[in-house]
């Protein structure tokens, strides 16, 4: 199979696997345990934390593990819900992940809070006008955009929002879970006051998450025990993750820094530029240049991706359509619609999203199955001959 929904997850990298493998087996011990064997995987977890702000440019000490990148965005929201006083407003975006967008929707219903959502551009980029507006007023809380979107890829004036929410005196957090291992993260350029990360969208495994919270603001524990992570976590730690997130942070960063995924984005714009030239009606969405390197948003004219994806998926190519959180759904997903995309545009979209495993000969095959695709489709619905069924998969 090909695989070309890194977006949705990433494959384990094989030294990741090798790096958690002891602590799976003979180093089974709780970090907290006072003899020296649990001592000793307690090395293991803040070894791990180290290469984790590493990767952001952060200390330490200001990294938090939870147990996937949704519990990093409950933990902040609800834990600044609990300290709002009379500040009961959160601007965010049209454009949020579910993990952001449900937690909203049940901050308003059950504690009243006013959700305010900025809209982006065509190019799927925050509108900063509305933004600075919005911030501005009195009684805001905190405010959250994510770094980069999970279906387009698209990159959003994380540093502008940041100012902008700050100078207002609002606390800023951005899930920066698609931006995380795939394009340069660093809160001394953009000093976010809490971010999120999961580790499996950068080959580590799934259900590990980080959240960094800037020192010295207050926070309150989503998940209170045993007082683990300095209190702000409990729950006995997912070691073998935790390390193995940790490892995974060290190799992006060290990809991060040879080429930036450059070899990565020549393989997306080769993918790109060979569909435009053997296919008629392939439109590139979002702003081309600022996306994460990975992802190509494409729409197919008269091509239902739902219909695509079921062929692909018989050639053996594995994209999506929408994200992966909204599989089942049958309408176009928020985040085209916040671009301003038609029913049409928006239904005939896949994301194909690479990883550093992708390889030239993987797109050249892709792209044959793609085009073979998409012909057999345009034949059997005829040019304009979209359907009614729309199932966005991961
Ligand atoms: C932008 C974004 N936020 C949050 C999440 C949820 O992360 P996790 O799967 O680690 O809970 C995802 C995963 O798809 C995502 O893409």
């Amino acid at each position: 199979m090909i695989y070309l929904d890194s977006n949705a997850t990433t494959q384990v990298h094989p030294e990741v696997l090798d790096t958690m493998m002891p602590y799976l087996t003979d180093q089974c011990f709780n970090p907290s345990s006072g003899y020296r064997a649990g001592k000793s995987v307690k090395l293991g977890v803040e070894k791990a934390r180290e290469q984790m702000a590493s990767l952001i440019g952060a200390q330490s000490q200001d990294i938090y593990f939870t147990g996937c990148g949704t519990e990093a965005n409950n933990a902040v929201m609800y834990s600044l819900a609990t300290m709002c006083g009379d500040k009961k407003r959160i601007v965010t975006s049209l454009i949020e992940h579910s993990a952001i967008l449900r937690v909203c929707e049940d901050l308003e219903k059950r504690f009243g809070f006013t959700i305010e959502k900025i809209g982006v551009d065509e190019g799927g980029r925050l509108d900063l006008t509305a933004w600075k507006k919005a911030v501005e007023q009195d009684d805001v809380l905190l405010a959250t955009i994510m770094w980069a979107n999970n279906e387009t890829g698209i990159i959003q004036p994380i540093a502008e929002a940041c100012e902008l929410a700050q100078q207002a005196g609002v606390i800023f957090h951005t899930d920066a879970i698609q931006a995380v291992g795939k394009t340069a993260v660093n809160i001394k350029d953009v000093p976010v006051d809490f971010l999120s990360i999961s580790g499996h969208k950068f080959h580590a495994p799934k259900g590990i998450g980080a959240l960094y919270i800037r020192s010295g603001l207050r926070f309150e524990p989503l998940l209170k025990g045993g007082g683990q992570e300095r209190g702000m976590r409990s729950g006995t730690e997912n070691v073998a993750s935790i390390v193995g997130m940790g490892k995974a942070a060290e190799i992006m960063q060290t990809c991060l820094e040879k080429d930036g995924h450059d070899g990565i984005a020549e393989l997306r714009d080769y993918l790109e530029a060979e569909l435009q030239k053997k296919l008629e009606g392939v439109q590139i969405n979002g702003a081309k240049e600022h996306r994460t390197k990975n992802t190509a948003h494409l729409s197919f004219e008269d091509c239902e991706a739902s219909g695509l994806l079921i062929l692909l998926d018989e050639y053996g190519v594995a994209c999506s359509a929408g994200s992966a959180c909204m599989t089942g759904k049958q309408q176009p997903s928020h985040v085209q619609k916040a671009m301003g995309f038609s029913n049409e545009r928006a239904n005939s979209s896949l994301r194909i999203s690479l990883s550093i495993f992708t390889t030239k000969e993987e797109i050249d095959t892709a792209v044959e199955m793609i085009v073979k695709a998409v012909n057999k489709l345009r034949r059997v619905q005829g040019r304009g001959g979209v359907g009614p069924v729309t199932i966005y998969t991961s």
